[in-house]
């Protein structure tokens, strides 16, 4: 730790106190203010943790001014342009890029536990046609808690390795079950001599009645966004993740939990809302009546997949993403798709109206993976899904990381009490 420190002064007490400042490779040193309340008697007061770090991480960097995403130090980009997933997730999960020898090893683990129990099937059966996808993945993903509980030591790095192996390998499985349920088809078994994105393809596209060829301009872009998804530090699901597992519960409810904390749509639902948003839209013409509801405070209408807590420059997913979005467009003969054509119309208005200049409101990743997704024939209530396979390896390594820290804590915030003060219970016929 460095010698240098901050010096609160309480101006009540009159008393001054040193905290020391810890150093990280990149951005902004932190004040550690573990002792605050012991010394001074205060809390700090920081709803949405706009200036608080939860914790000490080695796994992502962002610098959301310059528009930087570093995966354990390796820009995003050059991993979303060289690397695959499962390379992705070693590197997220276990601190470095594999040998050729540990990468087959990883891709072999990972291919032997995509099965699911068979009793896992009757856990869909009790859902309705029209249930959420993200509802139905919450809920399996939480029930293998059940299948497990009983063989998970988290305090044995080996059994937390074996359950990350399951957790990622099965996760496909069970969003592609998710999926077949919707359209009331026969779920299909993974296959092991796939890849991890074609393997999902094929068990949410194939039918028993009908070979199914898995094309590789879908496989490639769905490899390339499950990259993009991957990590991005402490955001909310991740947090959830993190704090669920600070009470030592079964490492697939934490899953479950940051599934829950995903689906909204200020964080991985708004891959949906942009496209339900594109379709209100629905001209280019109406382009500047929206762009004026979103900058009206008394309409709640927001551009969605516009802006970031972190980012306030353009997000370099979004950037990576809307290459994409081209490509996979024109190699599918979709280059004139009207929704593309939209959205780029509304990127183009946005970027040049003060408004967003102002607030730095850029597009994030979610404003381009919707399109990418519809192309591919994916229907709007999976996007979710996908953003929640692509982030498993990232909470699976920030649990690890949280698992085996040796300050690690329950998670348990503090507040600042603003209710009635102390007062009498009054029986009901007096009231
Ligand atoms: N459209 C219109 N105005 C906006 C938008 C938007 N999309 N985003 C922020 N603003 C305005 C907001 O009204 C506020 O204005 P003012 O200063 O006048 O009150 C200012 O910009 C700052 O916004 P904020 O809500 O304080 O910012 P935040 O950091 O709390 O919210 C956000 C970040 C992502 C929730 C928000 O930008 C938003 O709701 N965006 C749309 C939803 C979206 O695309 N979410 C995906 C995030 S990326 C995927 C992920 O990592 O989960």
């Amino acid at each position: 730790m460095s010698k240098k420190t901050v010096t609160i002064t309480d101006n009540v007490s009159g008393k001054s106190v040193d905290f020391p400042i810890r150093e990280g490779t990149h951005g902004p040193d932190v004040v550690d203010i573990k002792t605050l309340y012991g010394e001074l008697g205060y809390f700090t007061y920081d709803p949405g943790f706009t200036s608080t770090a939860s914790c000490r991480s080695d796994i992502t960097f962002i610098d959301g001014d310059k528009g930087v995403l570093l995966y354990r130090g390796y820009p995003i980009d050059q991993l979303a342009e060289q690397s695959s997933f499962l390379e992705v997730s070693y590197l997220l999960m276990n601190g470095e890029l594999p040998t050729k020898r540990e990468l087959e090893g990883f891709e072999d683990s990972i291919t032997r536990h995509t099965m699911v129990n068979e009793s896992i099937k009757d856990f869909f059966g009790g859902f309705h046609y029209d249930a959420h996808p993200m509802a139905m993945l919450t809920a399996v993903v939480g029930s293998l808690s059940a299948f497990y509980h009983d063989q998970i030591d988290i305090n044995d790095p080996e059994s937390r390795r074996l359950c990350a192996h399951r957790i990622l390998a099965k996760m496909p499985t069970i969003a592609a079950a998710a999926f077949k349920k919707i359209l009331g088809e026969p779920f299909v078994y993974p296959r092991n001599e796939l890849s991890y994105a074609g393997n999902l393809l094929r068990m949410m596209f194939a039918r028993p009645s009908e070979d199914y060829e898995i094309s590789p301009v879908a496989e490639k872009a769905l490899d390339q966004l499950l990259i993009l998804h991957a990590d991005h530090e402490q955001n909310a699901s991740t947090s959830t993740v993190r704090l669920a597992g600070s009470t030592g519960t079964n490492p697939f409810a934490a899953m479950a939990a940051g599934c829950a904390a995903l689906w909204g749509p200020a964080h991985g639902g708004a891959n949906e809302a942009v496209l339900n948003m594109l379709e209100e839209i629905g001209s280019a013409d109406n382009v500047p009546r929206f762009i004026d509801k979103a900058k009206d405070k008394n309409d709640p209408f927001r551009l969605m997949g516009f802006g970031h807590r972190v980012y306030k420059n353009y997000d370099p997913r979004a950037t990576i993403i809307r290459k994409t979005c081209h490509e996979v467009l024109d190699e599918l003969g979709m280059s004139d798709d009207p929704q593309l054509e939209l959205a780029m119309r509304l990127e183009e208005i946005a970027l040049k109206d003060d408004y967003f200049v102002e607030r730095k409101l850029y597009p994030n990743v979610d404003f381009y993976s919707g399109i990418i997704y519809r192309a591919l024939g994916i229907p709007t209530e999976f996007f979710t899904v996908l953003f929640a396979l692509g982030r498993t390896p990232g909470w699976i390594a920030q649990w690890e990381e949280m698992i085996s820290d040796p300050e690690q804590r329950i998670g348990r915030p503090r507040q600042s009490y603003t209710g009635a003060a102390k007062r009498d219970y009054v029986a009901v016929h007096k009231r």
